[in-house]
């Protein structure tokens, strides 16, 4: 599973480069720049149009990373807020929300850096004014937050995410959920981490009356566990860009287990 945007990527990257897929999932594989692609959202938020990633599951190996590459950047954008007009509002949320996460993590990570910080910052100014009003889709928001989608890209694509997304991902490899909405759903566990902005992220959700749904009914038991588990470890760089090289000390298997919990309860 992916998005348009983002399998528009990876086809390009493999119309040059040999192999499969899966040979290019991590940093900085990809050999040759791909096909000529021009990138036109009709959501906003993941940053798919200004950063160097393209994620893609990868049932077999139970991960879901992206070729991070600069070959993975659109060589042109069509950004039109009209598109986006009949976006339902709680799915408009959940991907605008998928950028003020972008820019937390950055901002709280040991990555984080001058460029990246503006845009960050800019990102979620942004999101504050929008999501703080009461007509979030209005026409103005709408092209708003279309920007703010676009400087998060930027902004991770200069530095890196932290412990949210490798939750998130890890929800997504094993239960099939979406991204965005993956991310609010691991937001609502993240107090320990993020304090300040998962109170405000709260806010929000209280503000506009946000629909999370429930990713899973089944029950955590030691195998789903595991799974879970692995499939979020397995993103070390924004772990150990949140954490330090040694997050495996902070995030054990019963640590992680706790929050899972937590994030499905
Ligand atoms: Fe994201």
């Amino acid at each position: 599973m992916a998005q348009p945007y983002d399998v528009g990527k990876a086809v390009s990257n493999m119309l040059t480069n040999t192999g499969k897929a899966e040979d290019y999932q991590g940093w900085d594989l990809v050999k040759k720049p791909g096909v000529y692609k021009i990138g036109i959202p009709t959501l906003s938020g993941t940053g798919a149009e200004s950063s160097r990633t393209c994620v893609l599951s990868n049932k077999r190996k139970n991960i879901k990373m992206g070729m991070n590459s600069h070959f993975s950047v659109y060589n042109e954008l069509i950004l039109d807020p009209n598109l986006t007009e009949s976006v339902p509002f709680n799915q408009y949320f959940y991907s605008a929300m998928d950028t003020y996460i972008h820019c937390i993590e950055s901002l709280n990570g040991k990555l984080k850096n001058v460029f990246s910080d503006s845009f960050s910052n800019s990102a979620l100014d942004i999101c504050k004014e929008v999501f703080d009003s009461n007509d979030p889709m209005s026409d103005k928001n709408r092209e708003k937050i279309m920007l703010a989608s676009y400087f998060g890209g930027v902004a991770i694509a200069n530095s890196m995410v932290g412990i949210i997304h490798p939750f998130s991902a890890g929800l997504s490899s094993v239960f099939g959920s979406h991204h965005c909405v993956s991310n609010c759903v691991v937001m609502l566990a993240m107090e320990e981490f993020y304090p300040t902005e998962v109170n405000e992220f709260n806010n929000f959700v209280e503000k506009h009356n946000i629909f999370l749904p429930k990713i899973t009914e089944q029950i955590l038991n030691e195998s789903i566990l595991q799974k879970l588990y692995d499939a979020t470890l397995v993103h070390e760089k924004p772990l150990s860009n949140a954490l330090g090289d040694d997050f495996k000390t902070i995030l054990t298997f019963d640590k992680v287990s706790e929050l899972f919990h937590k994030i499905l309860s």
